[in-house]
């Protein structure tokens, strides 16, 4: 990873207690400083509602990481104290404006005394009902002011509830911080393999000519969970995976594989035209729901002879909900490239592997000579494996040696990890240092969250106004409803169960 142009600063996390800070970020900044990539300057004031002192916070905060960062801690104990002592605390009730002017207080009593400029990234890992809360907060006490340095909010998904909501938020957001200090994070684009989407298509020229309509029949993206939801129920039911994962990570990575070439490699650049497919996903009709979206939900079943609950029997789920755990759909995106071919995409939770990938399937070559020899149904795929085993693979027809002209599908693979010398960074250390250099190419920008809540109110509302939309159950540890198949046009296909490692059908 790169460390130009960092200035030296401060990262205040709200929501210093829950659990995306232990899991991830805290982690991430770990890491970041293990890797010498922090400003030389630097502290990261955790800001919780739990009243304690720094010395409590540290000593938490290395429990933490023993738990969730083992990986970074082993032979590292003594970097670990280091980086401890630019660790703080305050106490801070994200809804009492007194406690924002003390957070203000004491950040200037901190940048004196250690004489870092008053450069801050506010991370909001809080609940998405006090995003607003805390950025007025921040306002009235002039902490979003620019004059003595840099203010930037990072706020985490989801971004809204629903195309008005997400409106709502943004107009609240703008009162008191500029587009350019807004970052809304979506981890998926912090992905290395993410990123490596667009290195592949754009860096090689053999890819990009046949990446079209002219050559593409369809384009599959699928990411598949083994776990189901877990002790987040309460968040979940209120959700949904179409919120969860659609209307956020996967149509980004829908965005990645589909935009045009940028011109220049910069964030306006590239952004511009990933906004330019989602705003041309072709618009459904509510009447057309039932028809391009499948919605399922998990049902108990057994993972290893073990018993897996039924969504409805998770904490925090209502007992009848009608949550979907599992979505599968099909779009169009009407532009010059991609006119009439179909998108799929679909994810789930409780489904037998934890897998996320782009499939694109090539067009059958126009005359088959082999057709009758093919000891398989010939198929020309492009494998974009973001998780597990990342990498990038092509499936095609090879003769198999010996007599005759018999015909096999093999694979060539190239697996990511054969390139990197040193551990893939994760999409947290990615994404925070970005913001902190001040680069937002891997942020998403307000039209593009508006344009996939635009899609994805369609679906809600049909969802929520027409009883008669079915809900599938699905057994645990099987790939979804198999109604999930309707969505192709042509019997003979169906979706590839992908594998954690690559494999051809
Ligand atoms: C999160 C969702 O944003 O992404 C989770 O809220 C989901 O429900 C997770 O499990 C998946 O991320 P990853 O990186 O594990 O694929």
């Amino acid at each position: 990873m790169k460390k130009n142009n960092i200035e030296n600063q401060v990262l205040v996390i709200f929501g210093s207690n829950g659990d995306l800070a232990k899991r991830k970020l805290v982690p991430a900044v770990f890491q970041l400083f293990l890797e010498k990539l922090l400003p030389e300057r630097f502290v990261v004031i955790g800001a919780g509602s739990q009243d304690k002192d720094e010395v409590a916070f540290r000593f938490d905060v290395k429990e933490t990481m023993h738990t969730f960062a083992t990986k970074s801690i082993v032979g590292n104990e003594e970097k670990l104290e280091d980086f401890l002592q630019s660790v703080y605390y305050k106490k801070v009730n994200n809804q009492s404006e007194e406690d924002f002017f003390s957070l203000s207080t004491y950040i200037d009593l901190l940048s004196d005394k250690l004489q870092i400029t008053k450069n801050i990234v506010y991370y909001f890992s809080i609940p998405p009902f006090l995003y607003d809360v805390v950025a007025a907060n921040l306002v009235k006490c002039g902490l979003n002011v620019e004059e003595d340095g840099w203010k930037r909010i990072i706020v985490e998904k989801p971004f809204g509830y629903s195309y008005d909501s997400a409106i709502e938020l943004d107009k609240k957001l703008h009162n008191g911080f500029n587009e350019d200090q807004i970052y809304r994070i979506d981890h998926y684009l912090g992905k290395e393999t993410v990123q490596n989407i667009m290195v592949t298509r754009f860096s090689n020229g053999f890819f990009e000519p046949i990446w079209n309509r002219k050559y593409v029949d369809r384009i599959e993206i699928t990411a598949s969970e083994k776990i189901g939801v877990g002790n987040r129920g309460g968040y979940y039911d209120t959700s949904g995976a179409l919120r969860d994962m659609i209307q956020n990570h996967l149509l980004q990575v829908l965005a990645v594989v589909a935009m045009e070439p940028p011109v220049v490699f910069d964030s306006d650049a590239i952004r511009n035209e990933t906004v330019k497919v989602l705003q041309a996903i072709r618009p459904m009709r509510s009447s057309e729901v039932s028809n391009y979206v499948v919605r399922g939900q998990y049902i108990s079943g057994e993972v290893n002879n073990e018993p897996q609950k039924a969504y409805r029997q998770e904490k925090g789920v209502a007992p009848n909900s009608k949550t979907e755990t599992f979505v599968a759909l099909k779009l169009f995106i009407d532009n010059w490239r991609w006119g009439d071919v179909p998108f799929y995409i679909r994810t789930g939770k409780q489904l037998p592997d934890r897998v996320t990938e782009v499939v694109i399937h090539l067009k059958p070559a126009p005359h088959q000579l082999f057709k009758q020899l093919c000891l398989t149904e010939p198929s020309n795929l492009i494998i974009l494996r973001i998780h597990p085993d990342a990498g990038v693979a092509v499936d095609f027809g090879m003769k198999i040696p010996g007599a005759g002209f018999k015909v096999q599908n093999v694979n060539m693979a190239f697996h990511y990890s054969d390139l990197a010398d040193k551990k893939i960074a994760e999409a947290y250390e990615r994404l925070i240092l970005d913001c902190m250099i001040g680069d937002s190419t891997l942020y998403a920008r307000a039209d593009a969250v508006k344009a996939s809540w635009k899609f994805v109110d369609t679906i809600l509302n049909a969802w929520k106004n027409d009883p008669e939309i079915p809900l599938y159950f699905y057994e645990c540890n099987t790939w979804g409803p198999k109604e999930s198949n309707n969505l192709f046009d042509e019997k003979f296909m169906k979706w590839r169960n992908p594998f954690s490692k690559f494999k051809t059908e």
